[in-house]
């Protein structure tokens, strides 16, 4: 059953926050912990927004299939022999059974418990023994489709069969992620971070959309960009967060040999992070996962123009690993302890008026599409 949130829950969780980042405060801590915001969090929010899959390189061949979960939902993306791409949840039509694993290529797709077998575009094509079946047709059973797109060269997926495709729900993302990185079909997907953190989601993209820490928590960062030229922009369902690279020295890692010279980092609702770092050619796709009311599973992946990281690669990787990911961890972390002792249920939004990467006006334009999503679990 669904969550249905009554109007005084709605009106306590979003006492206070105001459409004016300037007059705001931020959303209920209790969002962040009770484990009903997590299921709301999952109705409202994951199964029904656009998730990152993997690189469309992954999908080129027609049979190859990419398995994943979106919070509890088992789904497969896979091109047909026609060279249609397609994504269905991940279950047999005869007893449940998951259909796939992992991922690889297939001609057909054989469920591992009594062998139904189906076409790539996911009708039926034989279900053993069934000859002898009464009312049986097998031209009517085929997968459940879940919808699927390519965005900037990577696959989304979304369970919400009615929803707007990604490109026209994200206005000029598309545009903006073209122009700061025009090579991205060429890139390759070349080394993954993953980290379990004792933090709500939501938590860890808040801390995502503020520089306002950086200076506190960040040194070395704040010599790898230029922090005078960081600039924020909120627009529809994502931010735009931009600076150039530092000019002096730079204590993070060596960029004597980037071509890359932008740092240029957008948070796609709800819980993706796209972002071109100083460099060679690259790109970076972070997501952030509940796997509890107050844990979350993140995922980093590098796309470079090798599929294995050069020596300039591994020493950025090896910043955000040994450096910038324990940082950013240590305060989400805090911040969850924080939350759950009764001294902190709200809190103000630091904004400039100038949109610079010290202001929180992100993190204010998040909150409002979080509470935006929970009126959707609210009774008429
Ligand atoms: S559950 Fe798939 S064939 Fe029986
Ligand atoms: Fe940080």
């Amino acid at each position: 059953m669904k969550t249905v949130l009554s109007q005084a829950e709605y009106a306590e969780i979003s006492k206070g926050f105001d459409p004016d980042p300037f007059n705001s405060w931020s959303i209920n801590t209790r969002c962040y912990q009770d484990p009903a915001y997590l299921k709301l969090d999952q109705e409202q929010i994951f199964h029904r927004s656009w998730q990152f899959l993997c690189h469309e390189s992954k999908l080129a061949e027609a049979g190859s299939f990419v398995t994943s979960s979106i919070q509890g939902q088992s789904i497969f993306a896979t091109r047909d022999h026609n060279g249609e791409l397609r994504a269905f949840y991940n279950v047999c039509k005869h007893r449940g059974h998951e259909l796939l694993s992992g991922e690889g290529r297939k001609k057909l797709i054989v469920c591992p418990y009594h062998a139904w077998c189906y076409n790539l575009d996911g009708s039926l094509k034989a279900a053993r023994r069934s000859e002898v079946l009464k009312n049986f047709d097998k031209s009517t059973i085929n997968l459940e489709p879940i919808r699927i797109e390519i965005f900037c060269h990577m696959v989304f997926v979304n369970l919400d069969m009615d929803t707007a495709p990604l490109a026209t729900q994200s206005g000029n993302l598309a545009n903006e992620i073209m122009s700061y990185a025009p090579d991205l079909p060429k890139l390759k997907h070349a080394h993954r971070l993953t980290y379990n953190i004792k933090a709500n989601w939501k938590s860890i993209v808040d801390n995502f959309l503020e520089c306002y820490h950086c200076p506190v928590a960040h040194r070395d960062f704040c010599t790898l960009v230029d922090m005078e030229t960081y600039r924020v922009k909120t627009h529809g369902i994502y931010s735009s967060h931009i600076a150039k690279a530092g000019t002096t020295n730079n204590n993070a890692y060596d960029v004597g040999n980037a071509t890359v010279t932008d740092h240029a980092v957008w948070y796609l609702w709800p819980n993706t992070t796209l972002m071109r770092y100083p460099g060679r050619g690259n790109f970076m796709v972070w997501r952030f996962v509940p796997t509890g009311p107050e844990t979350t599973y993140e995922e980093f992946d590098f796309f470079f123009e090798t599929d294995t990281p050069n020596d300039d690669e591994i020493e950025a990787i090896k910043f955000i690993d040994d450096v910038l990911q324990p940082e950013d961890i240590g305060l989400v972390e805090s911040v969850q302890r924080g939350m759950q002792t009764p001294a902190f249920n709200r809190g103000r939004y630091l904004v400039d008026p100038e949109e610079s990467g010290l202001s929180e006006h992100a993190v204010h334009h998040f909150h409002g599409l979080v509470l935006e999503a929970y009126r959707g679990a609210c009774k008429t």
